[in-house]
């Protein structure tokens, strides 16, 4: 075998990424949990339901059907980008043409997508922490720059306009918005979310919103789209969406993005050239999951949020541990700075990271550090899991900690 220098193997790019460490999580505790231990993972960020069977069914009709065993248009189905654009007026109140949507590999090749089409060698993006962990990741491999803007859960984890006009330099091209936001669970209110769209078409600056968890709210909280409520941003904003969450399709891998004519037809002319079209079948199944009703999503949202209070009220029992009730998504979002610097099992844990492996090797309970996230001493915790496994692995949480 020819040998390559260590320095040569692997490109200075592609070297630099750290694997998901929410994937890494599930995978370490799926790991476990093959080999017999009986592991409670509150790793993966992935409905515990199965899709809906209606969406199934259509699936398997697409299966049965030869056309469906053809390469679509790279940007997607004409039929499901248009039904994308209904929908998106149907739930974000934003009307956009079929030829404004890019169909994409979850929502995750919409993220890359966008910051490769957006992004010159160190423009500036800036990225409310905590963060979910891909968006640093999509910028560094456009070559631009992220700015962190730190929150914190005295501010219920939201950035405030002050906050991203003291981070906005000459280099800033872009702002990432998420609400609700993975990994704190934490929902923009309407007026905050006008004030931050204002703010940014008034510096002509570019707003990538993810809105992938829009129907997964909680209580009083409602989901609002930027687009939707400052119209003025359209020509300057990219939505990031998909069906993994809504509809429980995180294997599907359907995504999209939505925005300005140009920007769609360069992340197109991108696709074409890395994945082409997304698998056909999962297409028709995201098509009967867009333009049917909500019913399923009713159910799913209800059981999630009953799980959300019953783990907040867990985790806030725990001396040491402090959490926010979650607003939406399907995440908690603890501090465990209480419990740092103990010993916990014999071991000195210092860092939440520590105490993440603690907890799995121990208590064979999987939880994500915040590291991952840009929050180091808390970590994040899925709730889109059933309630008698969510309940167990509190319990061993409280018991290790005690
Ligand atoms: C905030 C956020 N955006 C986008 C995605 C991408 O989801 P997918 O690629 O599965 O559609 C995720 C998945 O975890 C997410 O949490």
């Amino acid at each position: 075998m020819a040998r390559i220098s260590e320095r040569l193997r692997v490109s200075r790019k592609i070297g630099a990424i750290a694997e998901s460490a929410t994937l890494a999580v599930d995978a370490k505790a799926k790991a476990l949990k093959a080999a017999g231990e009986h592991v409670v993972s509150f790793g993966a960020g992935e409905p515990d339901f199965p899709t809906p069977s209606h969406i199934v069914e259509a699936a398997v009709e697409a299966c049965r059907d030869p056309a469906s065993h053809k390469y679509t248009p790279a940007a997607g189905l004409p039929e499901l980008r248009a039904a994308i654009a209904a929908k998106t007026a149907r739930d974000s109140d934003y009307a956009c043409e079929a030829s404004h949507v890019l169909v994409t590999n979850g929502g995750k090749q919409a993220v890359f997508n966008t910051f490769q089409v957006l992004l010159d060698p160190g423009d500036e993006v800036l990225l409310p922490a905590p963060y979910w962990t891909t968006y640093p990741e999509a910028v560094a491999l456009a070559d631009g720059v992220t700015v962190e803007v730190p929150t914190t859960a005295e501010m219920g984890f939201r950035a405030s306009v002050e906050q991203l006009e003291a981070a906005r330099t000459d280099r800033t091209k872009a702002l990432l918005f998420v609400s609700p936001s993975n990994p704190t669970g934490a929902v923009y209110p309407r007026e905050e979310v006008e004030a931050i769209g204002r703010w940014a078409d008034e510096h002509e600056l570019w707003v990538i919103t993810d809105e992938i968890y829009e129907h997964l709210t909680f209580g009083e909280h409602v989901f609002t789209s930027m687009p939707g409520v400052v119209p003025e941003i359209v020509g300057n904003c990219v939505v990031v969406n998909g069906v993994a969450k809504t509809y429980a399709m995180t294997g599907w891998r359907v995504g999209w993005m939505i925005g300005p004519a140009d920007i769609v037809i360069a992340a197109s002319n991108l696709q074409s050239h890395s994945t082409s079209n997304v698998a056909n079948v999962s297409q028709r199944a995201a098509l009967a999951a867009v333009s049917g009703d909500l019913e399923a999503v009713g159910q799913m949202r209800a059981a999630f949020e009953r799980r959300g209070r019953t783990m907040y009220e867990m985790l806030s029992a725990i001396p040491g541990v402090s959490c926010l009730e979650p607003q939406g998504a399907f995440y908690c979002f603890p501090s465990f700075a209480g419990v740092l610097g103990r010993e916990i099992a014999g071991r000195k844990v210092t860092t939440s990271l520590e105490l993440c492996e603690v907890l799995l090797d121990e208590a064979k309970v999987a939880i994500v550090p915040g590291e991952a996230f840009g929050a180091p001493g808390y970590a994040r915790l899925s709730f889109a899991l059933s309630d008698d496994d969510l309940v167990d692995g509190c319990e061993r949480l409280a018991e290790l900690l005690a």
